[in-house]
Formats: structure tokens, sequence, C-alpha cells
């Protein structure tokens, strides 16, 4: 069974929907960098270990991604999904890493990498916006996508409604990723991602009008 590590800033809703989903693999341990994130209470309610692993006592990126490291180790973790995680991780813990660590971001990648996706949707005037599960690689939100989920924006969206709807498709898409790679119909190769064994090109895309 595929052991899993979470690692949260914030509220962790995303971590909920993967305690709720059930996985084929287990959630081994949640790491937040933050004492206070909400996120550890959902673990703790789910009988999960948890860390802290507060950055600020760290002299740097290194010092704090080992620390994060060796508690990947001694959960003997397959698998690291970032779930509102809010640190840039070092080339070394990214590396280490590869292939087996993903992450869930508010847009269609690669359009708006990095914050305040839903504003600049809106002040665009994108018709279409969404999230994407993507792997984790040394360039920020540049790994390839896996998933995306897809939504219709409308004229009553502000940020906060397009924040919340598109919540609602991470709820729905991460868990399904997370889940077709305990089962192995996603897989990392050399060759590169396989789903259902055939080369994936494109990512798998979930509409929700
Ligand atoms: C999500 O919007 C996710 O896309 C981003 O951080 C947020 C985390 O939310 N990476 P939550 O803590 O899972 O509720």
């Amino acid at each position: 069974m595929i052991k899993i590590a979470v690692l949260v800033s914030g509220s962790g809703s995303n971590l909920q929907a993967l305690i709720d989903a059930n996985l084929s693999g287990q959630i081994v341990g949640v790491i937040s960098n933050k004492p206070d994130a909400y996120a550890l209470n959902r673990a703790k309610q789910a009988g999960i270990s948890t860390a802290v692993i507060e950055h600020k006592q760290y002299p740097n990126r290194e010092a704090f991604d080992d620390v994060m490291h060796q508690q990947l180790l001694e959960w003997d973790v397959d698998l690291v999904v970032l779930a509102g995680f809010m640190r840039i991780l070092s080339a070394k813990f990214v590396k280490a890493w590869e292939g087996k660590m993903v992450n869930i971001h508010p847009s269609l990648l690669p359009y708006y990498k990095g914050m305040h996706t839903h504003q600049r949707v809106l002040a665009t005037g994108d018709v279409f916006h969404g999230c994407t599960v993507h792997y984790v690689t040394a360039e920020l939100d540049a790994g390839q996508a896996l998933a995306q989920g897809v939504l219709k924006v409308t004229h009553k969206d502000t940020v906060d409604r397009l924040a919340q709807r598109v919540h609602v498709l991470e709820h729905l898409i991460y868990p399904q990723v997370v889940e077709w790679i305990c089962t192995g119909t996603l897989q990392h190769t050399e060759q590169g991602v396989l789903h259902r064994g055939r080369l994936l090109e494109e990512p798998i895309q979930f509409f929700k009008f």
C-alpha cells in the first residue's frame, strides 16, 4: 500500500477531501510549517500523525527542507501531496522527491502561475478557469500537469466566489489523481507519465459548468 504524506500550511480542505476519499493508499502523516494551521486539527481528528516543522526556526530553506525530508523518510513515504503548502521548496528537496510529489494549483496551468490567480483571471476577462494537479519540479508551478478541473466564469463571479467554486473542483480532482497514483493507473516512468498504460500528453480534464 502506498504511503502518503500531505504537506499543508492552512485550512486543509484538500486534506479533508483526501481523508474523506478513503484512498487505496494510506495517509501516514501530515506536515505543517504553521503550528496553528487548521489542517492539523483535521489530521488529528482522523487519527493521522502530524509534525509541525516551522520554517522560521531554520537558518535557510535547505535546513528546513532537510528536516522535512528526514520526517518523510521516517514515515517511509512513497508519495508527497502538497495541499496548500505555502513554501517554495529547495532544488535538492524537489530532486529527492521527483516523480513522487504532486501539487494542486488554482488555475489552468500554464496560465497564472504564482499567486492571486482568481483576481488575475477576472481582470483578464477569461471565460474558463479552474485548477491543475501537477508533478512538482524545481520551477514553480511548471511540472507536468496530470489533471485539470475546468469551470466557466460567469458575470456573478467575484474573487471569493471563484475561489469557492475552484475549491469544489479541487476536492473532486485531487483525490481522483492521488487514487490513480495509488492504484498505478497513473505512473511516473523514465519514458514519461503513463495513464492507463498510455503516454499522457495532455492533462485529463474534468468539466463542471
Ligand atoms: C488551494 O486553493 C490550492 O489550490 C492552493 O492552496 C489552497 C489550499 O486550500 N495550492 P486548502 O488549505 O486545501 O483549503
